[in-house]
């Protein structure tokens, strides 16, 4: 696509309503352009998943990720509180870190300045003449951070609003989960040759499951949940746990906060533009899709416990059905979403209709195109930042 790709004419049949509309242009799966807009207009502005805050439990505990192309230090500093800093040194630029890990402080492998796991520059060996030089000019370059019952997100943009404004109603509806008193147990990437969208489309539809996940799963069927933020929702009547295959049981128990559909079911949710995760009776997982271009992506899945269920002796063993449901049912998404990808990326290719059973997927596209071609994503305006 040429500069054309801003058009607003150009989505005029995706614009319609669901039972109207035609899927997006191939090309905002495939081009570069669209992807560029795209980080431009809504990653380096909106509120980016990180990880747990439960994954660095104790001060000097770090690990690094990577946000549309930017290396950012997560660590926990001596007064408790997590940071996010940009991973490269206040001396020449020198990548930090890598990896997680723990360190009493970031020592740069350069020429050895060290900085406090709070970001201060503690020491600049040889530079105790350089004129006008002080250390506290010089300390890390923090980044926006802020959590959500121990999930951390972070932004780049100073007037991006609070992430309790941002998350709006999504912070009272999950309340009962106790977020706050989960354990993070699994962390595991994917690489895959796929757009991002098109992997949290598919994890916020139930019309695949059918097909895709027969073998595993099975057929799910979800309604659509009503939310006036950022995120959208479909839940699933279940009597039990839908993290474990069919035909397992558990001891785990129910998550004693949780009542109405809550008790009685699953959420699958999507924080936009790009992390989703769903909340059944005994755990919730996520899936945070990492955009690496326009047609490759780093899905990070994620699993998260109550504390006490963790801390039971059985958690080791019968965590491993909860394991073995996530290993057989997400190679399947990962597969079809490849599939979808080299079937996006022919030339001949036009776009679709979507089923009813797919409005989160309609709902996802709006909230795309809102802040690609409109940049609807809502800044504070109370001047600070
Ligand atoms: S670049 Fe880090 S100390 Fe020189
Ligand atoms: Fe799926």
């Amino acid at each position: 696509m040429t500069s054309t790709v801003l058009e607003p004419a150009l989505y005029a049949k995706a614009r319609l309503p669901l039972e109207q509309a035609e899927t997006l242009p191939r090309w905002c799966y495939t081009s570069q352009q669209f992807y560029d807009e795209e980080v431009g207009r809504i990653f380096r502005k909106t509120w980016n998943f990180v990880g747990r805050e439960d994954e660095v439990p104790s001060a000097g505990d770090f690990f690094t990720t990577d946000v549309v192309g930017e290396s950012i230090i997560i660590i926990r500093d001596r007064n408790g509180q997590v940071n996010a800093f940009a991973n490269t040194c206040r001396h020449r630029g020198t990548r930090l870190l890598s990896g997680s890990g723990h360190c009493r402080l970031i020592s740069c492998p350069y020429h050895a300045w060290a900085f406090a796991p709070n970001g201060e520059l503690v020491a600049a060996p040889g530079m105790e003449d350089v004129s006008g030089f002080d250390k506290a000019d010089y300390g890390l370059i923090r980044i926006r951070l802020e959590s959500w019952g121990g999930f951390m997100f972070v932004t780049f943009d100073p007037n991006t609003v609070p992430l309790s404004e941002y998350l709006g109603d999504a912070v009272e509806t999950f309340a009962p989960y106790r977020f706050e008193n989960m354990v993070c147990t699994r962390r595991k990437d994917y690489d895959l040759a796929c757009n991002w969208k098109l992997y949290v489309e598919n994890a916020m539809e139930d019309y695949h499951t059918a097909t895709v996940h027969r073998v595993s799963i099975g057929k799910q069927i979800c309604i659509r949940e009503p939310s006036t933020a950022n995120w959208d929702a479909i839940h699933m009547p279940s009597e039990k746990t839908c993290a474990i295959l069919p035909g397992e049981t558990t001891p785990f128990p129910h998550i004693p906060t949780l009542t109405g559909k809550s008790a009685g079911g699953t959420y699958f949710t999507v924080v936009y533009p790009n992390w989703f995760f769903a909340t059944t009776q005994d755990c919730m997982w996520w899936l945070y899709v990492q955009p690496k271009g326009p047609a490759r992506s780093v899905v990070n899945h994620g699993a998260c416990f109550p504390r006490e269920t963790v801390e039971r002796d059985d958690f080791k063993t019968e965590v491993r059905k909860y394991y073995q449901r996530w290993e057989k049912s997400l190679p399947e998404d990962n597969e079809i979403a490849e599939l979808q990808q080299v079937g996006l990326e022919s030339t001949l290719g036009r776009p679709g209709r979507l089923s009813p059973l797919e409005p989160v997927v309609h709902a996802m596209e709006q909230w795309v195109l809102d802040n690609v071609l409109g940049g609807k994503l809502a800044q504070r305006s109370d001047g600070r930042g």
